[in-house]
């Protein structure tokens, strides 16, 4: 017998011994709707601790964050101190004085689930210890400290493969025992949503989001040098926008975590906001939620706006068209019900007259009608609870504000 055929027959036997390896699927039931929580790394970056994290939990629950769907706490980059002689991770014990274990511990006793994040290089993007080579020991690590949530980011991988190393962090999660959601950050460099449904939750499809609606944010090194660039939310819309195709449920397109909070003006965190629900986007919080302003507050708990997001469908949203800077955005829910939202991606108020009949036609991947011809419905302005219902009987004209959205919530109307 050749080597070639000896290894063919013995590749045969351990696939028929071990049917589809035990542990090579992703935890199940975890991202049936796109995961909600908050994040440290938009506004904290590196100056992370125990005490904010503390903070921001209480927080969670008195403003009503956790009651309006944001479960997940989320520790971003540098919470790590370093792998003791037989190669396990621990906190910074500086900034984490009672330890990781005791933190999982708080989350949990006030409803929240707790999140870290690693990395599958050798370092992560702030050069702290990355998970290659520990795969298994990190998940087993996390798992005993009760972590719920694994953010896995892509710096310092030295050319490994994208798609190797991600199901392997997959199969280390599944192995540890402990559910736990994974959120792919490879920035959608390999076009994770061509080969990652069965591997992670959700899977980051652009760069960094930086606090600008139009402009990239561009960060200088000591010499002067422009070495690392974050994307406007204009930008991220653009790349996520026609990705609609590989969202679904289990498995979200994930255009980053949220800046709404951080320092645009109020009309452009409400698009911003808007336009991520109508994407079926994770909404992930990455403001100081221990010092926002009511605006923000009122911005992030919009139960109906949030309910775009989370409707069960898991339909991303689809850019109709555009006309000059004023785009139409559909996205299809349950019980027949359509978002619908009239974006302004220009400065100066337009005004806006929207014929129904140009607006007729089959989503190609829920299969669903608008049907605006044969059917009536009556919609609610998601932003502004005093306005009057609005109508698909006649045209709708109105003023969409700069950098602003006007969203509904069309449903069919029972003719009361
Ligand atoms: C990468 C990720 C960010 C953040 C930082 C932390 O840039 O894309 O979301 O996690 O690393 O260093």
């Amino acid at each position: 017998m050749t080597m070639k055929a000896g290894t063919k027959i013995l590749a045969a036997v351990i696939a028929v011994l071990i049917p589809s390896a035990v542990f090579a699927q992703k935890w199940e039931g975890l991202a049936d709707t796109p995961q909600m929580g908050w994040n440290s790394w938009n506004k904290f970056k590196e100056n992370i601790n125990e005490e904010l994290i503390r903070q921001t939990a209480d927080v969670m629950v008195e403003k009503g964050l956790l009651e309006a769907g944001y479960v997940y706490l989320n520790l971003d980059d540098h919470w790590h101190g370093e792998r003791d002689v037989q190669g396990f991770i621990h906190e910074d014990s500086l900034k984490f004085p009672s330890g990781m274990k005791a933190l999982g511990e708080y989350l949990h006793s006030k409803g929240l689930k707790f999140g870290i994040y690693s990395d599958g290089g050798t370092m992560t993007c702030g050069c702290q210890p990355g998970s290659f080579g520990h795969e298994y020991q990190d998940a087993y690590t996390y798992a005993s400290w009760g972590v719920d949530y694994l953010k896995y980011d892509w710096c310092n991988h030295k050319d490994i493969n994208p798609k190797g190393a991600y199901r392997l962090m997959r199969d280390a999660l599944r192995a540890s025992g402990r559910p736990i959601f994974f959120s792919m950050c490879e920035w959608g460099s390999n076009k994770p949503w061509l080969w990652a449904e069965e591997i992670g939750h959700s899977w980051r499809t652009t760069g960094d989001i930086g606090c600008s609606f139009v402009e990239p944010v561009r960060h200088y090194n000591e010499q002067g040098i422009n070495d690392w660039t974050e994307k406007s939310v204009l930008m991220i819309l653009d790349l996520n926008a026609p990705l609609r195709q590989y969202a679904g449920p289990g498995h979200w397109n994930d255009p980053d975590m949220l800046e709404v909070g951080n320092g645009m003006s109020v009309n452009e965190d409400r698009a911003h906001f808007s336009l991520w629900c109508m994407m079926a986007a994770p909404l992930l919080l990455g403001n100081d939620l221990t010092a926002m302003s009511d605006q923000t507050l009122a911005i992030i708990t919009n139960k109906a706006v949030i309910a775009i997001d989370q409707d069960r469908l898991g339909i991303q949203g689809l850019r109709h068209s555009r006309r000059g800077d004023i785009e139409y955005w559909f996205k299809p829910l349950e019980n027949g019900d359509w978002a619908f939202c009239i974006f302004n991606r220009g400065l100066e108020d337009t005004e806006v007259e929207v014929e129904w009949q140009d607006f007729c036609f089959t989503d190609s991947i829920s299969g669903m009608s608008t049907d605006f011809d044969t059917i009536t419905y009556r919609g609610a302005d998601l932003w502004d609870d005093e306005a009057p219902l609005i109508t698909t009987a006649s045209p709708l004209k109105l003023t969409v504000p700069g950098h602003d959205v006007k969203l509904y919530r069309l449903s069919e109307s029972t003719g009361e």
